[in-house]
């Protein structure tokens, strides 16, 4: 649907070279809700640019819908450029004018008869619910509402792909939480292709089923959500990780807590990650029952990554040490991600000293 192959693009500003985007290769396949995350400055917006034709790249080449966007004619670039639709921010809604007037505004040059555009808002604008603002104006609405109408009017040519630039960074995360299910909607029910951009984790975790970090213009690492959460490599994933998940604060307290203390002693502490149904319950057990290796409880969370479980355990491992490597290998060999936090006394620093697959 979209692919990006090793796409970079520079400005020139004050005499001095920036790198907004640098050797970018991705694909977005149809249905993707797809998430690019990264901190601010890291060239998301420009990579979104670059997709929505906007912004030409400097080296590489952009293919959509198995066009190759540089070999176009500006017409058929303008074409084209109707199925992609854009929201952004801060809503870009005109404000002088009716909720109905600002997405009718887009079906002015397509060719429809009074009529049919009537109709065709009225459908859009029930789509995004808000069938009864028709009459209002932009600053009658809150923040979500008016994130609709910018919905409902990029959804007006009827486009293939959704480009999202920060769209619910304005909103608090009740809000955020609407319009995501409204995304969601529309990529079910209209088999629109998304991609998210956003520096929140929460946002990719509640809908995205790919995504790709940025860092300095670079992709450092992409996959599918559940890859990516069980699994991350790059030490900015893991902080983005981070942020929508618990761990960090419960490893924080049991190091915090004496009572913890003594349960640490002579024991090895791990967290132990899985995804899916698997029930951990019969893992624990045979720990015991096969490697007489006891695992203790310290910790228990239960994330979903849209439908699909993400479990995590902090636990303490007792037993013959040889039998407690064994016991982690049999775990690694059922599918659970181990990431060892502490196998010695002398560190009193709780962090991933052994891990990853
Ligand atoms: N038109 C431009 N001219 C010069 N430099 C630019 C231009 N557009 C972007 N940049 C620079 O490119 C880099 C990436 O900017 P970009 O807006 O893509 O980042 P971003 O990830 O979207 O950040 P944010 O989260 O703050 O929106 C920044 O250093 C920015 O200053
Ligand atoms: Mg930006």
């Amino acid at each position: 649907m979209i692919e990006l192959r090793n796409v970079s693009v520079s400005f020139q500003q004050k005499g001095k070279e920036i790198r907004a985007v640098e050797a970018v290769d991705i694909n977005i396949e149809k249905g993707d809700i797809y998430g690019i995350v990264g901190y601010s400055g890291a060239g998301k917006s420009t990579l979104v640019r670059v997709m929505n034709l906007l912004q030409k790249p400097t080296e590489g080449e952009v293919i959509i819908n198995r066009t190759n966007l540089g070999e176009l004619s500006p017409k058929a670039l303008r074409k084209e450029r109707k199925t992609i639709g854009m929201i952004f921010q801060h809503f870009n809604l005109m404000e002088s004018r009716t909720i109905f007037d600002n997405v009718d505004f887009s079906l002015k040059y397509t060719g429809k008869s009074k009529q049919e555009r009537c109709q065709k808002v009225n459908e859009l604008l029930e789509l995004v619910g808000l069938a009864d603002k028709a009459n209002a104006y932009p600053k009658q609405l809150s923040g979500g509402q008016k994130q609709r109408v910018a919905i409902a009017r990029a959804l007006a040519n009827e486009p293939k792909v959704l480009l999202c630039d920060e769209a619910t960074s304005a909103l608090d995360p009740k809000t955020t939480q609407q319009i995501l299910t409204l995304l969601k909607k529309l990529n079910r029910t209209l088999g629109l292709t998304i991609v998210l951009i956003t520096h929140e984790m929460q946002v990719v975790k509640e809908i995205c089923n790919k995504v790709a970090v940025m860092e300095k213009g670079k992709i450092i690492e992409k996959g599918s959500s559940i890859q990516i959460f069980s699994d991350p490599k790059e030490e900015l994933t893991k902080d983005f990780i981070r942020t929508a998940t618990h761990i960090d604060q419960a490893l924080e307290r049991i190091q915090e807590h004496s009572a913890f203390a003594h349960q640490l002693e002579n024991k090895w502490l791990v967290e132990l990650s899985y995804v899916g149904n698997r029930t951990n319950e019969p893992l624990i057990a045979h720990l015991y029952s096969k490697y007489q290796v006891t695992a203790n409880i310290l910790y228990g969370n239960v994330e979903f990554l849209q439908e699909t479980p993400l479990g995590s355990l902090v636990v303490t491992l007792s037993g013959e040490t040889h039998q407690r490597q064994k016991a982690l290998d049999y775990l690694i060999g059922q599918g659970v991600i181990v990431h060892i936090l502490k196998k010695d006394e002398k560190n009193s620093q709780i962090r991933v000293i052994e891990g990853g697959k």
